[in-house]
């Protein structure tokens, strides 16, 4: 056995630092991920010492605090920390930048049909407010190439496309789009990009700053394992100034100028719970300790895990590979043949009967999604440093229950 294979057939690290029910198979943490003890004890401290002197903390210490956060951050993302603020989540990540923007009627804004609904929504509100118009690109799944994308994308680029909104690694079927190359091209043509990079940080590595995207926003509480209700927003410098917060707060007439505006709005959005964003740092080192070979090897090991984990299914389920691996990053979706009972939508989130019935019969969590192109299902498993290949001969074993 070679040492790629050792780490995958056993979780990495101590499974015990992560608090999920032992009692479940948990293969979605693309949708909500776990986050590990220590990191919950670091953030409960903070908490302890906003709350024995509250003005201290949030009108002497915080703003420091955040700079150090940011500052860690930036250096993992591979930015300058002038050019990232703290978002709750991408969705307002997405919407903090689209709604900073004015359009004229007849402008485009392209999208892809595989983005997420709610950032979708968000730009099919905007084009509304201004008269634009989405133009949205069909990328297809299964896939043949990162060539395929690219192809989809700019062919529905024309003289009116004013933004282009593209996720880095998309919700339903996982793909890592060739994203450095879309932002180059898109720019060659005098397009900013505005990257929805939800499963971006942690995931796949990231160098900010040499991307070179007008606009990216990251969730910290997906594969960066942070308390939930952070995310990263990076924006350009020169097109800081555009860029103002949901809130707007006391940083509007702040009469400040040893930091940029962009600094002093995002840092103060109103009165929130500010420990998920300070507890990045101590994410960052704890997720990173896990392995020997620090954040590089969990990424890896990760990608390994999806993929393998993958193969065990479509194996199973004698399924083509429906895209190549240098398009999965550390989550893998694959067409689920036989779908002939879709479900009613029982929440946002559960939409099929089949991962219901994964859960109530088998206790895995995996989420099954409904897709327009036959079979009209995916089945997305999440690949985590707790999770192991023999979870996903498990769940390929219940699909193939007859
Ligand atoms: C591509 C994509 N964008 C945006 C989001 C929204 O993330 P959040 O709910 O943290 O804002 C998700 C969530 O899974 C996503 O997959």
């Amino acid at each position: 056995m070679n040492q790629e294979q050792n780490l995958i057939n056993l979780p990495a690290g101590d499974p015990g630092i992560w608090p999920l029910d032992p009692r479940v198979v948990f293969l979605n943490h693309g949708s909500f991920g776990s986050c590990p003890r220590p990191v919950l004890e670091y953030q409960r401290e903070l908490r302890d010492r906003l709350e024995r002197q509250p003005v201290q903390f949030l009108g002497r210490e915080l703003e420091g605090l955040l700079d150090q956060a940011r500052a860690k951050l930036a250096e993992f993302v591979g930015a300058s920390s002038d050019n990232l603020v703290f978002v709750p989540n991408a969705t307002s990540g997405v919407n903090t930048v689209l709604r900073s923007l004015s359009f004229k009627p007849g402008d485009e804004l392209l999208v892809t049909d595989q983005e997420y609904n709610a950032c979708r929504n968000a730009l099919e509100f905007v084009a509304h407010l201004h008269g634009a118009k989405v133009v949205v690109a069909k990328v297809p799944f299964p896939c043949q190439s990162a060539g395929q994308i690219i192809e989809s994308i700019l062919n529905r680029v024309t003289s009116r496309t004013r933004l282009a909104l593209l996720d880095h690694v998309t919700c339903q079927t996982a793909l890592v789009m060739p994203i450095a190359d879309l932002v180059r091209a898109l720019a060659g043509r005098g397009i900013d990009t505005l990257v929805d990079g939800a499963h971006g940080p942690g995931m796949a590595p990231l160098q900010l700053d040499s991307l070179g995207a007008a606009y990216y926003t990251g969730n910290c509480h997906k594969w960066l394992c942070t308390p939930k209700s952070v995310a990263l927003l990076y924006v350009r410098p020169d097109r800081q100034e555009l860029i103002r917060p949901l809130s707007i707060s006391h940083g509007a007439n702040s009469p400040r100028t040893e930091r940029s505006r962009f600094l002093i709005e995002f840092a103060w959005t109103g009165t929130i719970d500010p420990t998920p964003a300070l507890s990045v740092v101590e994410s960052i080192r704890v997720v990173g300790s896990l392995l020997p070979g620090g954040w590089p090897a969990v990424m890896s090991r990760n990608h390994q895990l999806a993929l393998a984990g993958r193969k065990v299914l479509c194996d199973a389920l004698n399924i083509a590979l429906p895209c190549p691996d240098e398009l999965v990053g550390t989550m893998a979706s694959i067409p689920v043949p036989d779908a002939t009972e879709i479900g009613k939508p029982t929440g946002p989130f559960i939409t099929d009967s089949l991962q219901a019935w994964l859960l109530e019969k088998h206790d895995i969590e995996v989420p099954v999604i409904p897709w327009p192109a036959p079979p009209k299902r995916l089945l997305r498993i999440s690949a985590q440093l707790y999770n192991s290949l023999p979870q996903y001969q498990l769940l390929a074993g219940a699909l193939t229950e007859s």
